[in-house]
C-alpha cells in the first residue's frame, strides 16, 4: 500500500510551488507596475526565465504523474475527492496556459528578441493592451484561486481529521 508521493513528485511539487508563488507576486505587484523602459528588461528576463523553467517542470510532473503509481486516495466523500482532482487537473492546465501565453505574449510583440537576442526594438508600452497579455494576466489571478483553495483543502482536512497530510508530499 502506497502511503506517500514518490521522491520525484516530492520535489517536484515544492519546487514548482515556489516558483509559481514567487513568479504570482512579483509579476503582479513588481513586474506589472514598472513603466516599460530598458531598466525593465533584466526584470522581464528573470520572469521568462522563470516561467519557461516552471512550464517544462510542470510537463515533467505531469509526465511523472502518468507513469507513477499514486498514493491511497485520502478517506473523503466522493464530492470532496471528485473537487480536489478537479482541482488538481486544473492547477496544471492553467499553468502550462500562463507559460503558452506568456511566451506568446513575447514572441507577438517582439520582446523575447529584446530579451533574449538583443534585439534594439522599441518595448511596447503596455502589455495589457494585447489579447494574449490579457489572457496571460487574467489566468494568473484563475491560479491564485486554484492555489488558495488547494491550501486550504489541505488545511481544512487535516484540522478535521486530526492528521497533518502534507507529510504525504515529502521526503521517504
Ligand atoms: C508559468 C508561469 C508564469 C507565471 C506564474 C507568470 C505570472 C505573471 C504575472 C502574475 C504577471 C502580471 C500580470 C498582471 O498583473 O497583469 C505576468 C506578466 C507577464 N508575464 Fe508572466 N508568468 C509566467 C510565465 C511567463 C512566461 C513563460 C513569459 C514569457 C516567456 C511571461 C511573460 C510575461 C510578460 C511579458 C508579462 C507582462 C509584464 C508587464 O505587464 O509589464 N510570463 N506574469
Amino acid at each position: 500500500m502506497i502511503t506517500k508521493y514518490n521522491n520525484s513528485a516530492v520535489f517536484l511539487h515544492w519546487i514548482i510551488g515556489f516558483l509559481l508563488i514567487f513568479l504570482l507576486i512579483t509579476g503582479t505587484f513588481v513586474l506589472s507596475e514598472i513603466p516599460n523602459t530598458l531598466e525593465k528588461i533584466g526584470n522581464f528576463r528573470i520572469h521568462m526565465i522563470l516561467g519557461i523553467l516552471i512550464s517544462i517542470l510542470s510537463v515533467i510532473r505531469i509526465v511523472n504523474i502518468i507513469k507513477s503509481k499514486k498514493p491511497e486516495d485520502l478517506q473523503m466523500s466522493k464530492l470532496r475527492l471528485k473537487l480536489m482532482k478537479i482541482n488538481h487537473v486544473l492547477i496544471y492546465v492553467v499553468v502550462i496556459a500562463i507559460g503558452v501565453s506568456g511566451i506568446l505574449l513575447a514572441k507577438s510583440t517582439g520582446l523575447g528578441d529584446i530579451v533574449f537576442f538583443g534585439s534594439n526594438n522599441e518595448i511596447y508600452e503596455s502589455f495589457k493592451d494585447y489579447s494574449f497579455g490579457k489572457i496571460h494576466g487574467f489566468l494568473t489571478k484563475v491560479l491564485l484561486f486554484l492555489i488558495a483553495t488547494h491550501i486550504l483543502g489541505v488545511v481544512s482536512y487535516s484540522i478535521k481529521n486530526k492528521i497533518n497530510i502534507t507529510k504525504r508530499m515529502w521526503f521517504k
